[in-house]
């Protein structure tokens, strides 16, 4: 082979090669696909959360631990809307009713941002927790642990 014909080769060999990592590259991520699918948002009058999608979407980390918060160190467990609906600041109980498919909503996206809440160590659409017979000691530690700054 000459040696132009040489490095046509391996220029061509090259670009064959690399032809799947660059299409890997450009083709965008499958669509986050929510589901809304629960009883609870079945029954709404209207589609809406809490509060505007806009601000559930950029805001809901700082608003859940403002909840815990408040509810764990002052025991003030009522949130007021903009809209002037009032509910009660529960992960479990407020969230989660509506919610009620975490696996497909919260995770879904999460996994698809690559965060991993550790909330559901805990908390879950069942409040299973709560008849837990170690309740009463979950819940010291867990006072403890907020009021000591380390959650
Ligand atoms: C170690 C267990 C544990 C973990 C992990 C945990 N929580 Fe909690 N959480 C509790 C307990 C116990 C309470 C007190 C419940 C009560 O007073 O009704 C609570 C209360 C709350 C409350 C107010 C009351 C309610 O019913 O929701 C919010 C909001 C909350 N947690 C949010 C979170 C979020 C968000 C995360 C993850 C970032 C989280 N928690 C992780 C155990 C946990
Ligand atoms: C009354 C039922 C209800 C409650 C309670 C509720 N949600 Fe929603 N949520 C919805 C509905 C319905 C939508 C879809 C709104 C729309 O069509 O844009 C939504 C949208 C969202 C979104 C935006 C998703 C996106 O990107 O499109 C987030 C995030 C969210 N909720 C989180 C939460 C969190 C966290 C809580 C508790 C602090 C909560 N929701 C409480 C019904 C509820
Ligand atoms: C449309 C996408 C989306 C949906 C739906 C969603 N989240 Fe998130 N969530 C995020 C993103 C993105 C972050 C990370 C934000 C950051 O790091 O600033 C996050 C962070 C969080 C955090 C803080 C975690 C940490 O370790 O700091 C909590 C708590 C949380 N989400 C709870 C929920 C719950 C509960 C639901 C369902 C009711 C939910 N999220 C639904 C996108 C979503």
């Amino acid at each position: 082979m000459k040696k132009t014909g040489m490095i046509a080769f391996i220029v061509v060999f090259c670009v064959l090669a690399l032809l799947p990592f660059a299409a890997n590259a450009v083709s965008p991520k499958a669509p986050l696909e929510l589901d809304y699918n629960t009883p609870a948002i079945n029954m709404l009058e209207e589609h809406k959360c809490i509060e505007d999608t806009e601000f559930m979407k950029s805001s809901h980390m700082q608003l859940l631990d403002q909840w815990r918060n408040d509810v764990v160190r002052n025991g003030d467990i009522v949130y007021t809307a903009t809209d002037g609906t009032r509910y009660e600041k529960s992960l479990d109980d407020t969230c989660l009713a509506c919610h009620s498919n975490p696996e497909d909503f919260c995770d879904r996206c999460h996994t698809y941002e690559g965060v991993e809440p550790f909330c559901w160590d805990c908390h879950n659409s069942f409040g299973l927790w709560r008849e837990d017979a170690n309740n009463e000691a979950l819940w010291q530690d867990y006072v403890s642990q907020v009021e000591g700054g380390q959650q």
